[in-house]
């Protein structure tokens, strides 16, 4: 197999590793950043050759993986094994691990250790973990662990039940305020870059401009550094009514579909599997088989 088939075609010196430092060069040069989510090997890798800059083992994974109606079940152990599997495919791509609810919110102690483990036992090269102000110890603490970090705030959907429901953030003046403060505390905290999430356009725009750390959008405009959507989102696989702000690639639900249906169609009318589908024994094998039945029904006689 050829060097160049592994990258959709162009040679690897072309397309060089992502790092933290490529994403924030990237803002300097004013080059939109790309980020999808994805959650197993084969999507990642898909998602790895198409050149996207980001991969997020999302929390999303809860929902569109698992089936969960929020993000919150989803635990370390999951997210674990999802980012290992993500890891195994990805070669350009920097990929980063989504700390789930509950693994960082009651002692920073044990947020270290749990982004610690993203990065020793599953391969993850950054974590994402939700929260402005109030996370910046916390974000101190795992860059000092050498860990990059992505900050998210704006509609920070672990805090669903204390927003009262998946609700854009930033509607009003206080609101404002909050997410701007957000956005530069964790900026001088020292994240490597901030999902906005949920936020109305003009307020992006202008954490977009303050703060140093490229902002990463999702139902946050186009005025951000980049934007981020949930795999399954863009393929039409998440059984939900789409958001406003998601945009449908492809209908992979109708694909799947029409091919699981032609496939029973196919086994039920006898034409699957056909005579080239089939395994066949080798000539002489075949030959001496049915001399052997020959005389099988000679003696039976
Ligand atoms: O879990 C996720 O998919 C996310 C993105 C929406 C940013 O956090």
């Amino acid at each position: 197999m050829s060097i160049t088939s592994f990258n959709g075609g162009q040679p690897q010196s072309a397309r060089p590793k992502v790092t933290t430092l490529t994403i924030q060069e990237k803002k300097q040069r004013r080059e939109p950043i790309t980020c999808l989510t994805a959650y197993d090997y084969a999507t990642s890798r898909l998602v790895d050759e198409a050149g996207i800059d980001m991969i997020l083992v999302g929390d999303s994974l809860a929902q569109v993986v698992l089936g969960y109606e929020n993000t919150l079940p989803v635990t370390m152990e999951e997210m674990l094994h999802h980012t290992r599997a993500v890891r195994r495919a990805v070669k350009r791509a920097l990929v980063i691990a989504d700390m789930p609810f509950g693994s960082y919110h009651d002692d920073t102690k044990e947020g270290v250790r749990n982004a610690v483990r993203f990065v020793k036992e599953a391969g993850a090269e950054a974590v994402k973990l939700e929260g402005g102000q109030k996370r910046v110890e916390l974000v101190e603490r795992v860059l000092d662990a050498e860990i990059p970090v992505m900050g998210h705030i704006g509609l920070t959907p672990q805090s669903v039940n204390k927003m009262g429901g998946f609700k854009v953030q930033g509607k009003d003046l206080a609101g404002i305020e909050q997410l701007i403060k957000d956005a530069i505390a964790l900026d001088r905290a020292g994240v490597f870059s901030i999902v906005l999430e949920g936020v109305p356009r003009e307020v992006a725009a202008m954490i977009t401009a303050e703060v140093n750390a490229p902002t990463i959008g999702i139902g946050a405009g186009p005025e951000c550094d980049g934007q981020v959507l949930v795999f399954h989102d863009i393929l039409n696989l998440t059984f939900a009514p789409k958001a406003k702000f998601v945009r449908r690639y492809a209908d992979a639900a109708a694909l799947i579909r029409g091919a699981v249906e032609q496939f029973k169609s196919d086994v039920e009318a006898g034409s699957y599997p056909s005579d080239e589908e089939s395994y066949h024994l080798p000539r002489e094998t075949k030959a001496e088989l049915e001399t052997l039945l020959l005389r099988k029904v000679a003696v039976g006689r």
